[in-house]
């Protein structure tokens, strides 16, 4: 048997759904409805902190949250998914608190508020098809839909970059996680039929449409579940600062591969091959989004092919589940008529992959691939396959 996930859910349904589930939860219909996808990055990956590039796409799976505002200020927090309410006061400094995903919502409030939308309280309900712990930015989704209702609460708009800022931080400081930029900018600013390739150190982007019928993106989840406030993610931030320190550059995205040949004698092998990793993948980014617009698919692959192994190798937060799923996609490698490339996706240490594949080819590639995953490693993979989405939005209830 094999494991597909179920068909996404449109953002129509899913408002019917969580506004049926808000009245049986709080005893009255929602007025406010606000959205914003997850996302899967096809290439650039652990750059956006080293002031790099990054090409991401929002998927049509999302955070919804629908609100009534009340006439106190008492907010009151509650998700479909997760059990437990969180209650606060916003006369005082809204801080983190129980239930822990709260903290996801209690960020942008806080932050929000900082920036002059401040609502009276209200009763919120919070509904996400983005899978938690999948290297798809579930916590993004939230954090954004979260400020998007902000928005819609109070009428008052805030500037998409400054909003997709403002996530980062309550990431940042209401989840310990030291996220760069990318997640938070492209759940904010996704655009339907396009991946965004953006510049993390002036914030400009670049749309590079992904819109051809004949390929499809493909996301496999290895189910290896990963914690990015595990370490992990913070020492590989500080061993790309101390490598951009050594190479006299201010970040990895001024470095280039003869700097870094002529310091080599300075680094040790680590800091080598993190700092490599990331000045390659930088070009590799922008290559990648040259190589979409003129759909030259032999080359998006080969790109996609190389970022794999090279956070693999040089960066190490590849798990042996992703690797194994790029190698059995990699036994369909064809561009014109298979996979056209394939590689992990998001921070690592376990979650997804993203594969770019031919239309007619993905479903029995994607039951071969799962199918000899599972033999291979005992663990079953979820496939399914996603179209470039708009990004947050608020919703008319
Ligand atoms: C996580 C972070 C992003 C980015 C990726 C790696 O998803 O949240 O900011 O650094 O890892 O590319």
């Amino acid at each position: 048997m094999i494991r597909r996930m179920p068909a996404a859910e449109t953002a129509d349904a899913q408002l019917q759904r969580t506004a049926a589930q808000f009245r049986e939860a709080f005893g009255c219909p929602p007025t406010h409805a606000a959205a914003a996808p997850g996302r899967v990055n096809l290439i650039g990956e652990h750059t956006d902190y080293n002031d790099g590039f990054v090409l991401p796409l929002a998927i049509d799976r999302r955070s919804v949250v629908v609100a009534v505002p009340r006439e106190d200020y008492v907010v009151r927090l509650r998700s479909t998914g997760v059990e437990g309410e969180a209650s606060f006061d916003l006369t005082q400094p809204v801080t983190t608190g129980e239930p822990a995903w709260s903290n996801y919502l209690r960020g942008p409030i806080a932050l929000g508020g900082e920036l002059g939308l401040k609502p009276t309280g209200f009763d919120a309900l919070v509904d996400s098809t983005v899978p938690s712990g999948g290297g798809l930015s579930s916590s993004a989704a939230l954090e954004v839909s979260m400020l998007t209702l902000l928005e819609a609460l109070t009428g008052q708009m805030l500037d998409p970059v400054q909003k997709a800022l403002t996530a980062q931080k309550a990431e940042h400081e209401f989840a310990n996680t030291p996220c760069g930029i990318m997640d938070q900018f492209i759940s904010t600013m996704g655009k339907e039929g396009h991946a965004l390739l953006i510049d993390c150190r002036d914030h400009s982007t670049r749309d590079v449409k992904l819109d051809d019928p004949e390929v499809v993106v493909l996301i496999i989840n290895s189910n290896v579940k990963h914690e990015l406030n595990g370490g992990e993610y913070a020492e590989r931030r500080q061993q790309c600062e101390a490598a951009a320190g050594t190479l006299g550059v201010k970040a990895l995205r001024d470095a280039t591969l003869d700097m870094l040949e002529s310091t080599k004698g300075q680094l040790d092998d680590t800091a080598y091959r993190r700092a490599r990793h990331v000045i390659g993948e930088n070009q590799r980014t922008l290559d990648c989004a040259d190589a979409l617009d003129a759909r030259d698919y032999a080359a998006v692959g080969n790109l996609m092919f190389a970022s794999h192994d090279s956070l693999r190798d040089d960066f190490e937060v590849s798990t042996p589940e992703l690797d194994k799923l790029v190698e059995l996609a990699k036994a369909h490698h064809d561009p014109e008529a298979g996979v056209i490339g394939s590689r992990m996706t998001g921070g690592g240490f376990g979650g997804c992959t993203v594969s770019l594949v031919r239309r007619d080819a993905v479903d029995r590639l994607a039951d071969q691939i799962t199918a000899d995953y599972r033999q291979a490693t005992g663990v079953e993979a979820e496939a399914f396959v996603t179209v470039p989405s708009a990004g947050a939005e608020i919703l008319e209830v």
